[in-house]
């Protein structure tokens, strides 16, 4: 196969990329770290391609990820999570967080979408958090449900043209993203864990790909629940 990862030079993405390579895929890896990518296409010089890319330049993703024609499988997974002081709510920190979640992806997407093929595979990595309305979540959180529409409408309306949607949806996995958290992170895998459960999941064409299981099972269950009672959740948990 042929693979584009964006968000390929650190954590979940950097876990997939290695190990499509390993199973000899050829893959392009996306981010902007120049030394993160050399050291990818260092150890796999025959699977891994670097391309430097920062998602925020909506002409330069559109230059380069239009470039890329034959491509069976399209990883978003490039993301930043910031969390809001109440005490000092900005709209900046949401323009921060918005611009390379949503705005980011969706550029990605629109590069990518007049090259894909039937039978390729759009995978946009998403978070278990848009299902709670977590305490200081309301920028990372929010811009991952709108994520998670996106992708929904896209399955509907690239359903004809034989390209499948998957979403994936995280609890906490061990990366750089959360190794700055200062707060607990209960049930936090490995990125070899998270990239396991996606590909397995990729392979299975299933519509969202959420793990650790049991983890997101309970917030699901949550997800259910009034309004009122997730809030209160929320509260105890904060
Ligand atoms: N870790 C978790 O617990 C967790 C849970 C749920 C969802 N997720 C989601 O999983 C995805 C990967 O997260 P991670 O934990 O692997 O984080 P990470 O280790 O911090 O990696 C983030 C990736 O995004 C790329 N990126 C950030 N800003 C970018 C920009 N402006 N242009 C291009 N690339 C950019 C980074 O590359 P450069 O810095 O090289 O550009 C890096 O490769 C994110 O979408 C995150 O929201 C993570």
């Amino acid at each position: 196969m042929n693979i584009l990862i964006t968000g390929g030079t650190s954590g979940i993405g950097r876990q997939l990329a290695m190990d499509y390579a390993e199973a000899g895929h050829n893959v392009i890896v996306c981010g902007r770290t120049e030394a993160a990518l050399h050291e990818l296409q260092e150890r796999y010089p025959k699977q891994i391609a670097g391309q430097q890319l920062d998602v925020t330049d909506a002409e330069a993703t559109l230059q380069a990820l239009r470039s890329y024609i034959d491509i069976d499988l399209v990883i978003l997974s490039a993301g930043v999570a910031e969390y809001v002081d109440i005490e000092n709510f900005n709209t900046a920190l949401f323009e921060r967080v918005y611009e390379v979640n949503v705005f980011g992806t969706v550029r990605c997407i629109e590069a990518v979408l007049p090259n894909l093929k039937r039978g390729s595979k759009l995978v946009i990595v998403g978070s278990t958090a848009r299902l709670l309305p977590f305490t200081r979540a309301e920028a990372y959180a929010s811009s991952k449900a709108a994520l998670h529409y996106i992708a929904r409408s896209l399955q509907v309306d690239l359903a004809d043209r034989g390209i499948k949607v998957l979403t994936v949806s995280p609890g906490f996995v061990k990366t750089p993203m959360t190794d700055k958290n200062d707060f607990e992170m209960p049930m936090r895998v490995s990125v070899e864990f998270a990239s396991k459960s996606i590909r397995r999941g990729i392979e299975k064409n299933k519509t969202d790909i959420s793990f650790p299981r049991i983890f997101s099972f309970f917030l699901k269950f949550m997800a259910l629940l009034p309004q009122r009672c997730q809030v209160a959740i929320s509260k105890r948990l904060a």
